[in-house]
C-alpha cells in the first residue's frame, strides 16, 4: 500500500529491511472474515487470550476458544494454519509513537504489554478494544478507544464516570465497576484503559431477572434513597426540553420537533407525579452484567460499560432499558414491541421501586425521550441513525404523548 505523505502505518506483503516488530498476530479465523488479531509471542499469552473471560461468552464461541486455547497452550496445531499479520516499526522511530501497546506498557509501568485485538464490521457505533496481557499472560488492562466525535465522546464520558463513581466499601449491594486505568490522547484518538474484570466472572444465570438492589443502589449512589419531587418543574424534566428544542435544528428536525412536543405533553400530563431522581448505569442490559466470586466466596454483581451512566434521572430507568433493550438486540424485536416489553418489566417489577401505574407511565414515556435523544446525540456526532430507534421511536412518542 502506498504511503501518503506523513502518514505513520504502512500494510504491506513483505517485511521491511531495518525495521523491527512490535507486534504479531494470528488472524482468526482468515482475513476475509477476521474476528480476532491473536497475539502470537508466546504459547501462554496466545492461550490466555482465548480463554480469558470465557465465561461471558455465548457456548458455542466458549467451546471454540476453549478448544484453540488448549491446542496454543500446548503449542498445537490448530493456529498454525492461519495467516499470521507482523506489525513492524521503522528501527529509528520510538514505537511508542506508533504502537500504542507500547505506549501504553509505557503509561501503565510494564516492560511489555501484548494485545489482543477483537474485530468486528466496520460501524461508526463500535469502539475498537484491545485486552492488554504482561508477559506472564495476566490481564492488565482494557482498553477502548474513540476513533470518530461520538466514539471519542463516549469514550470520555466512560473514562470520567468511572472517575467519579462512589466506591462503597464492605458488604453492599452496589455492583463492583472496574476501575478507569487511565485515559491518553494518543494519534488523535481517546483511548480509556480500565482494570481487568475479576477472572471469575461469568454471565448471568437467568438474564432477564433484573437486579432491582443493585438498580437502586446505583441510583442512590450507594445511600439512602431521595426525597421523592414533581416532574413538573425539575431539573430533569428542563434538561430535557432544552436537549429536545436542539434536536429541532437537525438532522432531522421534524423528529426533533416531535419529541420536542412529546416533552412539553409530558410535562403537562403528568406535572404533579413525583418520583425519585438519582443516577442510572445507562446501558443495564445482560451483555454489561456479570456474576464473580469476591473474597468470601460469594457470588455477586459486577457492572462494565459505563459510558451512557448519568444521573438525576427517574428511579426505574435502568429497569426499562433492561427489558427494552433485551426485546430489541436479543430478540429482534421493533422499537414498539420492545416498548410493551419494558411496559412489562416496570408493571412487575416497578412497585419494588416505588412505581405505581401512573409513575410506571411515566418512566417509560421519559425513557423513551431519553432514549431517542441518545440516538440523536449519537447521530450528530457522526455515528448515524439506530435504524432500530429512529424513525420508530419519535413516531411512538407522538401516539404516545399526543400534542
Ligand atoms: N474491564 C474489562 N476487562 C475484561 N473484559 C472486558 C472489560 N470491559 C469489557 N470487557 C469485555 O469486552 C466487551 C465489550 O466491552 P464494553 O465495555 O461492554 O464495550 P461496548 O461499548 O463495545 O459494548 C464486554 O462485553 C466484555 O466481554
Ligand atoms: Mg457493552
Amino acid at each position: 500500500m502506498s504511503d501518503p505523505a506523513g502518514s505513520a502505518a504502512y500494510v504491506t506483503q513483505n517485511a521491511q529491511p531495518q525495521w523491527r516488530t512490535v507486534g504479531r498476530f494470528t488472524v482468526v479465523p482468515s482475513v476475509a472474515r477476521a474476528r480476532f488479531l491473536l497475539p502470537t509471542v508466546s504459547r501462554q499469552v496466545t492461550a490466555a487470550s482465548l480463554l480469558a473471560y470465557n465465561a461471558l461468552r455465548p457456548s458455542r464461541v466458549r467451546a471454540a476458544r476453549r478448544m484453540l486455547g488448549t491446542a496454543a497452550r500446548l503449542g498445537l496445531v490448530g493456529l498454525s494454519r492461519m495467516p499470521v499479520l507482523t506489525v513492524e516499526v521503522p528501527s529509528d522511530v520510538d514505537s511508542r509513537e506508533l504502537w500504542l501497546a507500547d505506549h501504553l506498557a509505557d503509561v501503565l509501568g510494564y516492560d511489555q504489554l501484548y494485545p489482543a485485538i477483537g474485530i468486528r464490521p466496520p460501524d461508526p457505533n463500535h469502539k475498537p478494544t484491545l485486552q492488554l496481557f504482561d508477559a506472564q499472560a495476566r490481564p492488565r488492562g482494557y482498553a477502548k478507544l474513540g476513533w470518530n466525535p461520538a466514539t471519542r465522546r463516549l469514550v470520555q464520558a466512560e473514562a470520567a464516570a468511572l472517575r467519579s463513581l462512589p466506591r462503597p466499601q464492605g458488604q453492599t449491594d452496589y455492583p463492583l465497576a472496574p476501575r478507569l486505568l487511565t485515559v491518553e490522547e494518543w494519534a488523535g484518538q481517546v483511548v480509556a484503559v480500565i482494570e481487568p474484570l475479576p477472572s471469575s466472572v461469568r454471565r448471568l444465570p437467568d438474564p432477564t431477572r433484573p437486579h432491582l438492589a443493585a438498580m437502586c443502589a446505583v441510583a442512590r449512589r450507594g445511600g439512602p434513597p431521595a426525597e421523592p419531587r414533581p416532574l413538573g418543574g425539575s431539573d430533569f424534566i428542563r434538561r430535557l426540553a432544552r436537549r429536545a428544542e436542539e434536536a429541532t435544528a437537525g438532522p432531522d428536525s421534524e423528529a426533533g420537533q416531535l419529541v420536542r412536543r412529546a416533552v412539553t405533553a409530558l410535562e403537562r400530563r403528568d406535572a404533579e407525579v413525583t418520583l425519585e431522581f438519582g443516577d442510572w448505569h445507562g446501558d443495564w442490559v445482560p451483555w454489561n452484567l456479570g456474576l464473580y466470586l469476591d473474597d468470601d466466596g460469594v457470588d455477586r454483581l459486577v457492572a462494565w460499560d459505563w459510558e451512557h451512566t448519568g444521573s438525576d434521572v427517574p428511579l426505574g430507568f435502568d429497569l426499562a432499558h433492561q427489558a427494552f433493550q433485551s426485546a430489541l438486540t436479543l430478540a429482534g424485536a421493533p422499537a414498539e414491541t420492545a416498548t410493551l416489553a419494558a411496559e412489562a418489566a416496570l408493571e412487575r417489577y416497578g412497585p419494588q421501586l416505588g412505581l405505581d401505574a401512573i409513575r410506571q407511565r411515566t418512566v417509560l414515556d421519559a425513557y423513551l425521550i431519553e432514549l431517542w435523544l441518545r440516538t440523536w446525540t449519537l447521530a450528530c456526532g457522526d455515528a448515524g441513525w439506530n435504524p432500530a430507534l429512529h424513525p420508530a421511536l419519535p413516531r411512538l412518542l407522538a401516539t404516545r404523548l399526543p400534542a
